[in-house]
């Protein structure tokens, strides 16, 4: 299948594997890009500049196809050297950056003297259309439904995408909800010109994250997620356990005087890499996306890849073709 991104990205099918901390790592990355699609690993998953260097040539080792290098760009409770990361990416050779958070505008000259494509990953129309002014090659856009950050507006795919694909010339993917080929085709049919998924990659068996998260992922239904730090506007999509049970207990008691110390103890990243490492799944809260309730199975990546494409090629050729054959 060809479209905007697979040649943006010199890629064989319009899929990306999203940003994940904790899991986007070269595992992760060579095997996505190795099925055909864009792996990207995940910058502020090593604690250095330096650490992101070698992790750059470890996916070098694991795979000749090109993949990405994901930066978040977010309050955190610790400072991060941001542009050292970004001229990490840039002096190793990556020429493709996706950008999450705040603007990637500060890092575009850097990005861009080393001719790397950015996409950054947004949750609205008007940061889509900020991106573009920015200078980004392509944008991600996360609808209500995504894992991680969906933003504050609370827009579900099925209307962000199409309101975005009014707005923008460059190319974009859709991102949040995707796990099958019924999603890929339905946001070709939206605009986009391709998907971005994450949840769906973490159950796969390349994903360097222990089985017990995998399995809680298949055992899950639609339901099994919910929203944290509303009340700091920094609103996260998390897998439902002890611990998101229990912030949004202290959210509930604390009402507008919320302050983000009332929940440092139960945020701290490290207690989600304990999740990932140990595979104690109420250890600390997750990212997940409402897309659980769409994943079964632990597949390869390749796996996985193959049968998007063969069943988006079986919907658009025979389902979707013999309706409008029907209305003719
Ligand atoms: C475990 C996990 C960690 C994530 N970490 C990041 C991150 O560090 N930076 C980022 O931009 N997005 C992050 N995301 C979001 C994904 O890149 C992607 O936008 C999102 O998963 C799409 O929604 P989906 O899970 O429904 O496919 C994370 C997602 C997951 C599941």
């Amino acid at each position: 299948m060809k479209t905007r991104i697979t040649e943006l990205f010199g890629i064989e099918h319009p899929i990306v594997q999203g940003g994940m901390q904790w899991v986007g790592r070269a595992e992760m990355a060579s095997a996505v890009s190795n099925a055909g699609g864009l792996g990207i690993i995940t910058g502020l998953t090593q604690p250095t500049p330096e650490d992101l260097t070698k992790e750059i040539e470890r996916t070098r080792g694991m795979t000749d196809k090109s993949f990405g290098v994901n930066l978040t760009i977010l309050p955190t409770l610790k400072p991060v050297p941001y542009q050292e990361y970004a001229e990490a990416i840039a002096d190793s050779g990556i020429k493709i950056v996706e950008t999450a958070g705040r603007s990637p505008e500060p890092f575009m000259p850097t990005f861009k003297a080393a001719g790397i494509k950015v996409i950054h990953k947004c949750t609205s129309v008007r940061h889509s259309v900020k991106a573009e002014a920015v200078g980004c090659d392509a944008v991600s856009v996360d609808g209500f439904e995504c894992a991680g950050h969906p933003g504050e507006d609370d827009i579900p795919g099925l209307i962000l995408l199409p309101c975005t694909a009014d707005k923008l010339s460059i190319p974009f993917i859709a991102s949040g909800g995707f796990g099958d080929a019924r999603g890929l085709v339905a946001a070709l049919a939206l605009g986009a010109d391709g998907i971005n998924m994450g949840s769906r990659f973490m159950a796969t068996k390349e994903a360097p994250i222990h089985d017990n998260v995998k399995q809680a992922m298949v055992a899950a239904d639609e339901r099994n997620t919910q929203l944290t730090n509303r009340a700091l506007r920094n609103t996260s999509r998390v897998f439902k356990n002890e611990v998101s049970g229990k912030i949004q207990e202290i959210e509930r008691e604390k009402g507008a005087d919320l302050k983000i110390e009332d929940l440092a103890e139960y945020l701290s990243g490290q207690r989600g890499k304990v999740v990932f490492e140990e595979g104690k799944v109420d250890h600390g809260i997750w990212s997940a996306g409402m897309v659980v309730g769409l994943i079964d199975d632990v597949p390869s990546c390749a796996e996985l890849i193959s049968r998007i494409v063969r069943e988006v090629e079986e919907i658009i050729g025979q389902r979707l073709a013999g309706l409008t054959a029907k209305v003719a």
